[in-house]
Protein backbone atom coordinates (compact mmCIF):
# COMPACT_ATOMS: atom_id res chain seq x y z
CA UNK A 1 0.00 0.00 0.00
CA UNK A 2 1.17 3.66 -0.38
CA UNK A 3 1.62 5.37 2.77
CA UNK A 4 3.49 8.43 0.87
CA UNK A 5 1.61 11.32 -0.85
CA UNK A 6 4.67 11.82 -3.57
CA UNK A 7 3.96 8.27 -4.93
CA UNK A 8 2.29 8.46 -8.22
CA UNK A 9 0.43 5.67 -8.55
CA UNK A 10 -1.75 4.10 -6.04
CA UNK A 11 -4.22 0.59 -5.67
CA UNK A 12 -7.77 0.79 -6.73
CA UNK A 13 -10.04 -1.51 -7.65
CA UNK A 14 -11.77 -0.80 -10.80
CA UNK A 15 -14.52 -2.75 -13.54
CA UNK A 16 -14.35 -2.75 -17.10
CA UNK A 17 -17.27 -4.57 -17.25
CA UNK A 18 -20.49 -4.93 -15.54
CA UNK A 19 -21.32 -8.75 -13.81
CA UNK A 20 -20.59 -10.08 -10.86
CA UNK A 21 -18.09 -9.89 -8.19
CA UNK A 22 -15.18 -11.21 -10.44
CA UNK A 23 -15.43 -8.08 -12.84
CA UNK A 24 -13.38 -6.26 -9.72
CA UNK A 25 -9.88 -6.11 -9.88
CA UNK A 26 -7.04 -5.18 -7.59
CA UNK A 27 -4.55 -2.86 -9.30
CA UNK A 28 -2.69 0.22 -9.60
CA UNK A 29 -3.58 3.17 -11.54
CA UNK A 30 -1.99 7.15 -11.33
CA UNK A 31 -3.20 9.15 -8.19
CA UNK A 32 -5.56 11.41 -9.64
CA UNK A 33 -4.94 15.43 -9.51
CA UNK A 34 -6.71 17.90 -7.87
CA UNK A 35 -8.69 20.34 -9.14
CA UNK A 36 -8.60 23.80 -8.07
CA UNK A 37 -12.18 23.31 -5.98
CA UNK A 38 -11.02 19.79 -5.06
CA UNK A 39 -9.81 18.19 -2.25
CA UNK A 40 -7.19 15.32 -2.21
CA UNK A 41 -8.31 12.57 0.52
CA UNK A 42 -6.20 10.07 1.14
CA UNK A 43 -8.79 7.00 2.26
CA UNK A 44 -8.90 5.54 5.11
CA UNK A 45 -11.83 3.53 4.94
CA UNK A 46 -15.02 3.51 1.99
CA UNK A 47 -18.61 2.64 2.84
CA UNK A 48 -19.82 -0.21 0.55
CA UNK A 49 -24.00 0.09 0.03
CA UNK A 50 -26.37 -1.39 -2.37
CA UNK A 51 -25.97 1.28 -4.98
CA UNK A 52 -22.22 -0.07 -5.27
CA UNK A 53 -23.16 -3.72 -5.75
CA UNK A 54 -26.40 -2.61 -8.86
CA UNK A 55 -23.37 -0.03 -10.81
CA UNK A 56 -20.85 -3.46 -10.61
CA UNK A 57 -23.82 -5.47 -11.58
CA UNK A 58 -25.36 -3.28 -14.26
CA UNK A 59 -28.59 -4.29 -12.90
CA UNK A 60 -31.63 -3.42 -12.64
CA UNK A 61 -31.09 -2.30 -16.54
CA UNK A 62 -33.04 0.78 -15.50
CA UNK A 63 -29.74 2.46 -14.42
CA UNK A 64 -27.91 2.05 -18.12
CA UNK A 65 -30.05 4.51 -19.49
CA UNK A 66 -30.20 6.29 -16.34
CA UNK A 67 -26.44 7.32 -17.34
CA UNK A 68 -24.32 4.77 -15.57
CA UNK A 69 -23.35 3.26 -19.22
CA UNK A 70 -25.25 1.20 -21.47
CA UNK A 71 -22.86 -1.84 -22.26
CA UNK A 72 -20.16 -1.05 -19.48
CA UNK A 73 -19.61 1.44 -16.22
CA UNK A 74 -18.70 5.02 -17.38
CA UNK A 75 -16.87 4.76 -13.75
CA UNK A 76 -13.93 2.48 -13.66
CA UNK A 77 -13.66 3.05 -9.70
CA UNK A 78 -16.76 1.95 -7.78
CA UNK A 79 -17.23 3.75 -4.05
CA UNK A 80 -19.14 6.61 -3.69
CA UNK A 81 -18.55 6.80 0.72
CA UNK A 82 -15.19 7.64 2.32
CA UNK A 83 -13.80 9.56 5.07
CA UNK A 84 -9.79 9.92 5.47
CA UNK A 85 -7.31 12.75 5.40
CA UNK A 86 -6.62 15.68 3.57
CA UNK A 87 -3.84 15.19 1.64
CA UNK A 88 -3.92 18.37 -0.69
CA UNK A 89 -6.14 21.25 -1.58
CA UNK A 90 -7.05 22.71 -4.89
CA UNK A 91 -6.21 26.29 -4.85
CA UNK A 92 -9.78 27.60 -4.40
CA UNK A 93 -10.64 25.38 -1.65
CA UNK A 94 -10.84 27.34 1.57
CA UNK A 95 -12.16 25.01 4.37
CA UNK A 96 -10.16 22.09 4.67
CA UNK A 97 -6.32 21.63 5.49
CA UNK A 98 -3.72 18.96 4.96
CA UNK A 99 -4.06 16.68 7.86
CA UNK A 100 -7.49 17.42 8.38
CA UNK A 101 -10.01 14.65 9.30
CA UNK A 102 -13.05 14.52 6.84
CA UNK A 103 -15.38 12.25 5.36
CA UNK A 104 -18.74 12.41 2.62
CA UNK A 105 -19.14 11.23 -0.69
CA UNK A 106 -17.64 11.21 -4.20
CA UNK A 107 -16.88 8.77 -6.74
CA UNK A 108 -13.91 6.35 -7.05
CA UNK A 109 -14.02 5.92 -3.19
CA UNK A 110 -12.97 2.40 -3.67
CA UNK A 111 -9.00 3.46 -3.81
CA UNK A 112 -6.42 5.10 -2.09
CA UNK A 113 -7.15 8.64 -2.27
CA UNK A 114 -10.03 9.95 -3.75
CA UNK A 115 -9.80 13.71 -5.47
CA UNK A 116 -13.28 15.20 -4.15
CA UNK A 117 -15.43 18.88 -4.41
CA UNK A 118 -14.83 20.34 -1.53
CA UNK A 119 -18.31 21.12 -0.92
CA UNK A 120 -18.70 16.99 -0.51
CA UNK A 121 -17.17 16.91 2.86
CA UNK A 122 -17.34 18.00 6.71
CA UNK A 123 -15.27 17.50 9.30
CA UNK A 124 -14.91 14.20 10.85
CA UNK A 125 -16.07 14.24 14.42
CA UNK A 126 -13.06 13.38 16.80
CA UNK A 127 -15.02 10.75 19.00
CA UNK A 128 -15.90 9.06 15.57
CA UNK A 129 -13.88 6.41 13.86
CA UNK A 130 -12.79 6.49 10.54
CA UNK A 131 -15.11 2.77 9.55
CA UNK A 132 -18.30 4.25 11.62
CA UNK A 133 -17.81 7.80 9.37
CA UNK A 134 -17.17 6.04 6.18
CA UNK A 135 -20.66 4.20 6.63
CA UNK A 136 -22.55 7.25 7.11
CA UNK A 137 -22.90 9.23 3.91
CA UNK A 138 -24.81 7.37 1.43
CA UNK A 139 -27.09 5.57 3.39
CA UNK A 140 -27.55 8.11 5.82
CA UNK A 141 -28.93 10.92 3.73
CA UNK A 142 -31.48 8.07 2.31
CA UNK A 143 -32.56 7.31 5.83
CA UNK A 144 -32.44 11.03 6.49
CA UNK A 145 -34.89 12.18 3.70
CA UNK A 146 -36.91 8.84 4.46
CA UNK A 147 -37.63 9.49 7.48
CA UNK A 148 -38.14 13.89 7.99
CA UNK A 149 -38.41 15.01 4.47
CA UNK A 150 -40.72 12.50 2.86
CA UNK A 151 -42.14 10.72 5.47
CA UNK A 152 -42.24 13.97 8.09
CA UNK A 153 -42.05 12.10 11.13
CA UNK A 154 -43.59 13.79 14.61
CA UNK A 155 -42.93 13.55 17.63
CA UNK A 156 -45.66 10.33 19.35
CA UNK A 157 -46.29 8.95 15.84
CA UNK A 158 -45.75 5.48 15.10
CA UNK A 159 -43.03 4.57 12.84
CA UNK A 160 -42.85 1.14 11.25
CA UNK A 161 -39.31 0.70 9.85
CA UNK A 162 -39.20 -2.97 7.50
CA UNK A 163 -36.07 -3.87 7.06
CA UNK A 164 -35.04 -2.23 10.12
CA UNK A 165 -31.70 -4.09 10.50
CA UNK A 166 -29.76 -2.99 6.99
CA UNK A 167 -28.14 -0.31 5.90
CA UNK A 168 -30.70 2.60 5.38
CA UNK A 169 -33.12 0.81 8.47
CA UNK A 170 -30.41 1.21 10.73
CA UNK A 171 -30.60 5.28 10.37
CA UNK A 172 -34.03 5.18 9.73
CA UNK A 173 -34.67 3.34 13.27
CA UNK A 174 -32.18 5.94 15.13
CA UNK A 175 -33.37 9.37 13.16
CA UNK A 176 -36.95 8.08 14.07
CA UNK A 177 -36.11 7.95 17.41
CA UNK A 178 -34.40 11.25 17.50
CA UNK A 179 -37.35 12.87 16.05
CA UNK A 180 -39.61 11.21 19.15
CA UNK A 181 -41.26 8.45 17.20
CA UNK A 182 -42.33 5.08 18.48
CA UNK A 183 -40.64 2.92 16.20
CA UNK A 184 -41.10 -0.36 15.26
CA UNK A 185 -38.64 -2.44 13.27
CA UNK A 186 -39.29 -5.41 11.08
CA UNK A 187 -36.93 -7.82 11.24
CA UNK A 188 -35.15 -11.27 11.25
CA UNK A 189 -34.73 -13.49 14.19
CA UNK A 190 -30.69 -12.55 13.98
CA UNK A 191 -31.09 -9.46 14.45
CA UNK A 192 -34.00 -8.74 16.80
CA UNK A 193 -31.29 -7.45 19.17
CA UNK A 194 -29.50 -5.53 17.71
CA UNK A 195 -32.73 -3.12 16.20
CA UNK A 196 -33.80 -2.90 19.95
CA UNK A 197 -30.03 -1.48 20.75
CA UNK A 198 -30.29 0.91 18.65
CA UNK A 199 -33.35 2.11 19.85
CA UNK A 200 -36.41 0.51 18.06
CA UNK A 201 -39.15 0.30 20.81
CA UNK A 202 -41.30 -2.95 19.43
CA UNK A 203 -39.87 -5.92 17.26
CA UNK A 204 -40.89 -8.11 14.60
CA UNK A 205 -39.39 -10.88 13.88
CA UNK A 206 -41.42 -11.34 10.11
CA UNK A 207 -39.39 -14.63 9.66
CA UNK A 208 -41.99 -16.06 12.39
CA UNK A 209 -45.08 -13.03 13.03
CA UNK A 210 -47.21 -11.37 10.42
CA UNK A 211 -46.73 -7.60 10.25
CA UNK A 212 -49.52 -6.13 12.60
CA UNK A 213 -50.78 -2.79 14.10
CA UNK A 214 -51.34 0.78 12.06
CA UNK A 215 -48.90 2.55 11.87
CA UNK A 216 -48.79 6.52 10.84
CA UNK A 217 -45.67 6.45 9.05
CA UNK A 218 -43.98 3.11 6.78
CA UNK A 219 -40.81 3.51 5.83
CA UNK A 220 -39.76 0.17 3.22
CA UNK A 221 -36.25 -1.05 3.12
CA UNK A 222 -36.87 -4.30 2.24
CA UNK A 223 -39.21 -3.36 -0.88
CA UNK A 224 -40.87 -6.98 -1.15
CA UNK A 225 -44.30 -6.52 0.31
CA UNK A 226 -46.65 -5.40 -1.65
CA UNK A 227 -49.14 -1.78 -2.38
CA UNK A 228 -51.98 -3.19 -0.56
CA UNK A 229 -50.41 -5.02 2.49
CA UNK A 230 -48.70 -1.70 3.27
CA UNK A 231 -51.47 0.33 2.91
CA UNK A 232 -53.87 -1.93 5.43
CA UNK A 233 -50.73 -1.03 8.27
CA UNK A 234 -51.01 2.66 7.80
CA UNK A 235 -54.02 4.52 9.16
CA UNK A 236 -56.66 6.25 7.17
CA UNK A 237 -54.22 9.09 6.97
CA UNK A 238 -50.81 7.85 7.13
CA UNK A 239 -47.61 8.00 4.86
CA UNK A 240 -45.88 5.39 3.40
CA UNK A 241 -42.07 6.14 2.18
CA UNK A 242 -41.28 3.52 -0.52
CA UNK A 243 -37.20 3.17 -0.08
CA UNK A 244 -36.38 -0.10 -2.04
CA UNK A 245 -37.57 -2.11 -4.47
CA UNK A 246 -36.39 -5.86 -5.10
CA UNK A 247 -37.28 -8.54 -8.38
CA UNK A 248 -36.30 -7.60 -11.85
CA UNK A 249 -33.58 -7.50 -14.00
CA UNK A 250 -34.96 -4.49 -15.68
CA UNK A 251 -36.82 -2.31 -13.27
CA UNK A 252 -36.50 -4.20 -9.77
CA UNK A 253 -39.13 -2.86 -8.04
CA UNK A 254 -39.59 0.40 -9.59
CA UNK A 255 -43.00 -0.38 -10.57
CA UNK A 256 -44.74 -0.42 -7.53
CA UNK A 257 -42.62 2.90 -6.95
CA UNK A 258 -44.70 4.01 -9.89
CA UNK A 259 -47.81 2.51 -9.02
CA UNK A 260 -47.87 3.92 -5.38
CA UNK A 261 -46.80 7.38 -7.09
CA UNK A 262 -49.90 6.86 -9.80
CA UNK A 263 -52.45 5.91 -6.77
CA UNK A 264 -51.18 8.50 -4.09
CA UNK A 265 -53.56 11.48 -5.52
CA UNK A 266 -56.67 9.77 -5.26
CA UNK A 267 -56.71 7.64 -1.59
CA UNK A 268 -56.36 9.39 1.65
CA UNK A 269 -53.03 7.89 2.57
CA UNK A 270 -50.03 9.44 1.01
CA UNK A 271 -47.79 6.94 -0.88
CA UNK A 272 -44.38 8.57 -2.19
CA UNK A 273 -41.02 7.52 -3.55
CA UNK A 274 -37.72 9.28 -3.48
CA UNK A 275 -34.26 9.16 -4.95
CA UNK A 276 -32.19 10.55 -2.19
CA UNK A 277 -29.88 13.39 -3.00
CA UNK A 278 -26.50 14.16 -1.66
CA UNK A 279 -26.02 17.47 0.12
CA UNK A 280 -23.66 19.34 2.20
CA UNK A 281 -26.19 20.26 4.47
CA UNK A 282 -27.59 17.12 5.26
CA UNK A 283 -24.34 15.91 5.93
CA UNK A 284 -23.82 18.29 8.38
CA UNK A 285 -26.69 17.09 9.91
CA UNK A 286 -25.96 13.30 9.93
CA UNK A 287 -22.70 14.23 11.32
CA UNK A 288 -24.69 16.58 14.66
CA UNK A 289 -26.54 13.34 14.45
CA UNK A 290 -23.61 11.29 14.91
CA UNK A 291 -21.30 13.51 17.18
CA UNK A 292 -24.53 14.46 20.00
CA UNK A 293 -24.76 10.39 20.19
CA UNK A 294 -28.59 10.30 18.79
CA UNK A 295 -27.13 7.79 15.79
CA UNK A 296 -24.45 5.54 15.94
CA UNK A 297 -23.14 3.84 12.80
CA UNK A 298 -23.81 0.25 12.72
CA UNK A 299 -20.86 -2.05 11.31
CA UNK A 300 -21.37 -5.47 10.14
CA UNK A 301 -17.71 -6.06 9.37
CA UNK A 302 -14.80 -4.76 7.45
CA UNK A 303 -12.52 -5.79 4.88
CA UNK A 304 -8.97 -4.57 3.05
CA UNK A 305 -9.56 -2.81 -0.30
CA UNK A 306 -7.96 -5.79 -1.50
CA UNK A 307 -10.49 -7.86 -0.57
CA UNK A 308 -13.53 -5.58 -2.55
CA UNK A 309 -15.06 -7.96 -4.11
CA UNK A 310 -15.85 -9.88 -0.91
CA UNK A 311 -17.54 -6.82 0.72
CA UNK A 312 -19.68 -6.52 -2.37
CA UNK A 313 -20.69 -10.16 -2.31
CA UNK A 314 -21.70 -9.37 1.02
CA UNK A 315 -23.97 -6.40 0.38
CA UNK A 316 -25.22 -8.19 -2.88
CA UNK A 317 -26.95 -10.53 0.00
CA UNK A 318 -29.33 -7.93 0.98
CA UNK A 319 -28.72 -9.43 4.67
CA UNK A 320 -25.76 -7.16 6.13
CA UNK A 321 -26.45 -5.95 9.91
CA UNK A 322 -25.74 -2.41 9.15
CA UNK A 323 -22.86 -1.75 7.26
CA UNK A 324 -20.21 -3.03 5.47
CA UNK A 325 -17.10 -0.81 4.76
CA UNK A 326 -13.32 -1.25 3.16
CA UNK A 327 -10.43 0.26 5.08
CA UNK A 328 -7.24 1.29 2.76
N1 LIG B 1 -34.42 5.61 -2.76
C1 LIG B 1 -33.10 5.77 -2.69
O1 LIG B 1 -32.55 6.80 -3.05
C2 LIG B 1 -32.29 4.63 -2.13
C3 LIG B 1 -30.99 4.89 -1.65
C4 LIG B 1 -30.29 3.83 -1.08
C5 LIG B 1 -30.85 2.57 -1.04
N2 LIG B 1 -32.07 2.37 -1.59
C6 LIG B 1 -32.69 1.05 -1.59
O2 LIG B 1 -33.05 0.75 -0.25
C7 LIG B 1 -33.05 -0.65 -0.09
C8 LIG B 1 -32.33 -0.99 1.19
O3 LIG B 1 -30.97 -0.64 1.07
P1 LIG B 1 -29.96 -1.07 2.20
O4 LIG B 1 -28.64 -0.51 1.83
O5 LIG B 1 -30.52 -0.80 3.53
O6 LIG B 1 -29.95 -2.65 1.97
P2 LIG B 1 -29.46 -3.79 2.98
O7 LIG B 1 -28.39 -3.26 3.85
O8 LIG B 1 -29.19 -4.98 2.14
O9 LIG B 1 -30.70 -4.05 3.91
C9 LIG B 1 -31.79 -4.80 3.48
C10 LIG B 1 -32.51 -5.24 4.72
O10 LIG B 1 -33.74 -5.83 4.31
C11 LIG B 1 -34.03 -6.83 5.24
N3 LIG B 1 -34.95 -7.79 4.67
C12 LIG B 1 -34.72 -8.69 3.69
N4 LIG B 1 -35.87 -9.38 3.46
C13 LIG B 1 -36.81 -8.87 4.30
C14 LIG B 1 -38.19 -9.14 4.54
N5 LIG B 1 -38.83 -10.09 3.86
N6 LIG B 1 -38.84 -8.43 5.46
C15 LIG B 1 -38.21 -7.46 6.16
N7 LIG B 1 -36.90 -7.16 6.00
C16 LIG B 1 -36.23 -7.86 5.07
C17 LIG B 1 -32.70 -7.45 5.60
O11 LIG B 1 -32.81 -7.91 6.95
P3 LIG B 1 -32.58 -9.44 7.36
O12 LIG B 1 -31.13 -9.74 7.15
O13 LIG B 1 -32.98 -9.47 8.79
O14 LIG B 1 -33.48 -10.27 6.46
C18 LIG B 1 -31.75 -6.27 5.51
O15 LIG B 1 -31.47 -5.75 6.78
C19 LIG B 1 -32.46 -1.24 -1.35
O16 LIG B 1 -33.49 -1.74 -2.17
C20 LIG B 1 -31.79 -0.07 -2.03
O17 LIG B 1 -31.76 -0.19 -3.42
C21 LIG B 1 -32.81 3.37 -2.12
Amino acid sequence: MNTSTQTKTMKVIAQEKYGSTDVLKYEDIAKPAVKDDEVLVKVHAAGVHIGDWLVMSGLPYLIRIMGYGLSKPKQRVPGTELSGTVAAVGKNVTRFKEGDEVFGWGSAAFAEYVAVAENALVAKPASTSFEQAAAVPISGFTALQAVRDKGEVKPGQKVLVIGASGGVGTYAVQIAKSAGAEVTGVVSTRNLDMVRSIGADHVIDYTNEELTGRYDVIIDTAGNRSLATLRKLLTPQGTLVIVGGSGGRWLMGSSRSLRAMMLSPFVGQQLRTFIASSNQDDLVTLRDLVESGKVTPVIDRTYPLAETAAALGQVGERHAQGKVVITA
